[in-house]
């Protein structure tokens, strides 16, 4: 046996004992690698995230709905510069990191390349967006890999605000006149399906889902989180006295699962190849809102100079 597979071995051994691997741990590159790539994905799916509903700040239409996308929209921003921060104790470079959500190659949730037609939108976006990504996220707060865990915990407490503000609208929209209750019938249908593709490719077609579960990354499979999400939202429509646009959806009381339709993988592998709806659109407004905030960055990169330049004037 090499070294490198008793070290391997090893490894495996410690994550199937339930331990959490910290930064200065000994872990495969390929596992390293793995995270890097998620987690940046993670967060860059926070930053881009934030996108489609600051189209709405200044169009809410209560203050107090403001203030409540507001303040849901500041913490995407803060999960996604946590998320940087988890990816960097892996050895990840901001910048870089930053530079390839820029350029356009790096991936974020398909989610977010959607119109954001209404105001029922912020809702629908609230009730399933976040409801799939807490799904996922609960499920992460168990994953092998410490900060990323650990990070997964305060996200999460986030998050439940996030659903619970999304469900709100859309409960006073159903309960509300006629063209609001359209409104946020129109928005579950708009939101339904590309909630279902968060969790990503069917486990069948997920190259990276075999080792992630290997290693605990992922905890439950694409699907099983899939499962989850809808056997938990489907009743939240139910209530809302909404219907979930999917004629096959029925419950199967052997399984105690709902059964649904063919989600529509072709569109999904479109979104991720850069040609969803609003693709361009966000990337554009993605290095828009990069290149307004240069001079923050150098205000911030010489007052850090001038800092450490005072200390080494006091040390010497
Ligand atoms: N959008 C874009 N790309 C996706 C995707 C999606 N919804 N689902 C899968 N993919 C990509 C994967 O990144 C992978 O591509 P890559 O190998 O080039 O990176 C490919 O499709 C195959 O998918 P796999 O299932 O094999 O990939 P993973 O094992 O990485 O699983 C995942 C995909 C379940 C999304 C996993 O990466 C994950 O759990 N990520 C962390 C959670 C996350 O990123 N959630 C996104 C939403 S965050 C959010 O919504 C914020 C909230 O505040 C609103």
């Amino acid at each position: 046996m090499t070294k490198e597979t008793s070290l391997e071995d090893r490894f495996q051994h410690y994550v199937d004992a339930e331990n959490k691997i910290e930064p200065k741990d000994w872990m495969p590159e390929k596992y390293r690698k793995t995270l890097i790539r998620q987690i940046s994905q993670h967060g860059h799916s926070e930053v881009v995230g934030m996108l489609p509903e600051a189209n709405w700040l200044t169009r809410a239409p209560s203050l107090r709905r403001k203030v409540a996308l507001l303040a849901k929209v500041q913490d995407e921003a803060g999960h996604g510069l946590y998320l940087y921060s988890a990816a960097e104790t892996l050895g990840a470079d901001r910048m870089d990191m930053v530079k390839d959500l820029l350029s356009g190659k790096a991936k974020y949730s398909s989610i977010f390349n959607y119109p954001t037609p209404s105001w029922a939108d912020m809702g629908a976006i609230g009730w399933l967006v976040d409801g799939a990504a807490i799904a996922n996220q609960v499920m992460l707060c168990r994953t092998s890999y410490g900060p990323y865990a650990r990070a997964m915990v305060k996200i999460c407490k986030e998050e439940s605000f996030h659903q619970r503000q999304g469900y709100e609208i859309m409960i006073s929209l159903a309960n509300g006149t006629p063209t609001q209750r359209k409104m946020a019938q129109d928005a579950l249908n708009r939101w339904w399906w590309p909630s279902l593709m968060m969790f990503g490719p069917t486990d069948d077609l997920s190259p990276n889902s075999a080792q992630s579960m290997k290693w605990k990354i992922k905890r439950k499979s694409n699907d099983e989180l899939r499962q989850e999400f809808i056997d938990k939202t489907v009743p939240q429509a139910e209530y809302l006295g909404l219907s979930i646009p999917d004629k096959d959806l029925k419950w199967n009381e052997e399984t105690k699962h709902y059964e649904h339709g063919e989600i529509e993988w072709t569109e999904f592998y479109d979104v991720i190849k850069g040609n969803g709806k609003c693709n361009k659109q966000r990337l554009i407004a993605r290095n828009k809102a990069h290149d307004n905030g240069e001079w923050i960055r150098e205000a911030a990169n010489a007052y850090a100079k001038k800092q450490s330049e005072r200390k080494k004037h006091q040390a010497a």
